[in-house]
This record gives C-alpha cells, sequence and structure tokens, in this order.
C-alpha cells in the first residue's frame, strides 16, 4: 500500500482534515494502534491501514481474519469536541460508517450489496464489510476509532477459513478499485458523513438506510445478550433504532444481531 497514492485519492475536503495517513506493512489491529495513538497525546483526525493484522478484532469478541492482500483493514480516529458522544449516538454512528463504506463500494460499481443493521454490508446473506466502533475518552475529548474491514481479494482456501459465509470486492466489480484508492474514497465519504451527522443527527441518513436494509420487512430475529427477539422488521428510526414488530407489539432495539431466521441465530450462538 502506497501511503501517496492514499493521499492522491482523497476528496479536498479529507485532505484538509487528516493529520495523518499511517500505513503499515503489519499490525496487531488497526484500531488498537489508533488507541495507543490516543494514549500517546493525539490531536487531530487520522487515518490507519495495515497491509495485514495478526489480531484483527469484529464486533461481539469475534477475530477479524486479516490475511495480506485478502481485505482492507483501516480504522479512522476522530475527536468529537465534548464527552456527549453516549452509547446511542455511538449506535447510530457505526450506521453512518456502514453508509459510508456502502456509498464508497457502490461508487465502483460493486453489487448487488445491501445493509444489515446495524453495521454489515451483504451481498445476500454473504458479507462483505463490518465494522467496529471504539470509544475512549481522553484530553477532555470524546475519542472515537472507525475500524473498518472490507473483503478485498480473498483465495478460496481464505473464505473456507472464515466461519461465515464472505463475499469480496473481486467477485462483486468487473474492475477491481486498488485498494489505495478504496482507502481513500471510504474515508473520506466517512468524514463528510460525520460532519453531516454533528450537525444534523441520523434523520437525513434514515432514509438511504432504508432503501437498502436487506431485511426490511423480513421476519427477524434479533439477538442482544440473552434476549432474543422474533418479529418483523420496519427499518431504523431516525435515531438509528431497529424497529421490530412483534405479536406483543413495537420494540425498539439498540444493540445486537439481526439473523434471517431462529436456526440461523442458534447455529452461531
Ligand atoms: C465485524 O463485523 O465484526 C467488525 C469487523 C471490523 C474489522 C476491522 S479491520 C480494521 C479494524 N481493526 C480491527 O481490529 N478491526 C477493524
Amino acid at each position: 500500500m502506497d501511503k501517496h497514492s492514499v493521499e492522491k485519492y482523497l476528496s479536498l475536503n479529507a485532505s484538509a482534515k487528516l493529520g495523518g495517513v499511517h500505513i503499515f506493512a503489519e499490525l496487531d489491529s488497526t484500531n488498537s494502534e489508533a488507541i495507543r495513538f490516543i494514549e500517546a497525546g493525539a490531536n487531530g483526525t487520522h487515518l490507519f491501514i495495515a497491509e495485514k493484522q495478526t489480531a484483527g478484532r469484529g464486533r461481539r469478541g469475534r477475530t477479524w481474519k486479516s490475511p495480506a492482500g485478502g481485505g482492507l483493514y483501516m480504522s479512522l480516529l476522530h475527536a468529537f469536541p465534548d464527552q456527549s458522544q453516549g452509547e446511542m449516538e455511538l449506535q447510530a454512528l457505526s450506521l453512518v460508517t456502514a453508509l459510508a463504506v456502502f456509498q464508497s463500494v457502490s461508487r465502483f460499481g460493486a453489487g448487488p450489496i445491501q445493509l444489515k443493521w446495524p453495521n454489515d454490508i451483504v451481498s445476500d446473506r454473504q458479507k462483505l464489510a463490518g465494522i467496529l466502533l471504539e470509544m475512549k475518552a481522553a484530553q477532555s475529548h470524546s475519542w472515537i476509532v472507525f475500524g473498518i474491514g472490507i473483503n478485498y481479494s480473498l483465495s478460496e482456501e481464505q473464505k473456507a477459513a472464515i466461519d461465515r459465509p464472505v463475499i469480496d470486492m473481486r467477485s462483486l466489480t468487473t474492475e477491481l478499485p486498488a485498494r489505495e484508492q478504496l482507502a481513500a474514497l471510504v474515508c473520506s465519504q466517512l468524514l463528510e458523513n460525520i460532519e453531516q451527522f454533528s450537525e444534523q443527527g441520523f434523520a437525513p441518513f434514515q432514509s438511504d438506510w432504508n432503501n437498502n436494509d436487506r431485511f426490511l420487512g423480513a421476519e427477524i430475529v434479533i439477538e442482544d445478550g440473552a434476549r432474543r427477539i422474533e418479529g418483523r422488521s420496519s427499518g431504523v428510526d431516525d435515531h438509528g433504532a431497529l424497529l421490530v414488530q412483534t405479536a406483543s407489539g413495537q420494540h425498539c432495539i439498540q444493540g445486537g444481531e439481526v439473523f434471517p431466521s431462529l436456526r440461523e441465530a442458534a447455529e452461531v450462538s
């Protein structure tokens, strides 16, 4: 990965906002590197990319397999001025991040792709990308690490080693973009979305989400810790919470994982 190519493809707005692009041949995790950067007294907005991760992290304590060349592994570090980013905002920001990935990947003609609440990009049942946001308070700021993993070009063997159905950019595009271009576009779009979210909240993103939601109107199962809810998805509200119609009425879900059936929920539990 070439740092100057990433910088070349950034939007003008992103170039002006980014304090630095940091590229590594190998890291434990780009999220961990961003957190170390905060602990060392970080300043400004920074992008971290690794060719390979030895301890990539996924949501819900999972690992994110990160072989060299197989994926794009990046974390954007951005500070919010006070400590106002509560759990609810973090949840909405992770949807905003998924939308940034969806919008960028779509611009390369990758398809068909859709969103899976709260923050996956999928093609039918196969996962293309995942997002892990982590928050840390330091120097009277709320620092958020926007960790993004996009499957780029995985061998059949690498796909088989992942415990869920996955798909990569190579299979979804006729012309595979360079990883530098993909990283720059995702970063530029994400910075734009963060700015809009900071000014207007989640409301401007609601219809974009619902128009591209893989499970809108479908019968789903949501698992959130020990809680399991079955019902029909009505999409997200203007705060990014998932609305589910059940036999006992409407539930407003703030966090958890969506499954298309009880059987599939049981398989991964
Ligand atoms: C998920 O779907 O479970 C989230 C996966 C997030 C993976 C990315 S890869 C770059 C960044 N560094 C990490 O350790 N994790 C995120």
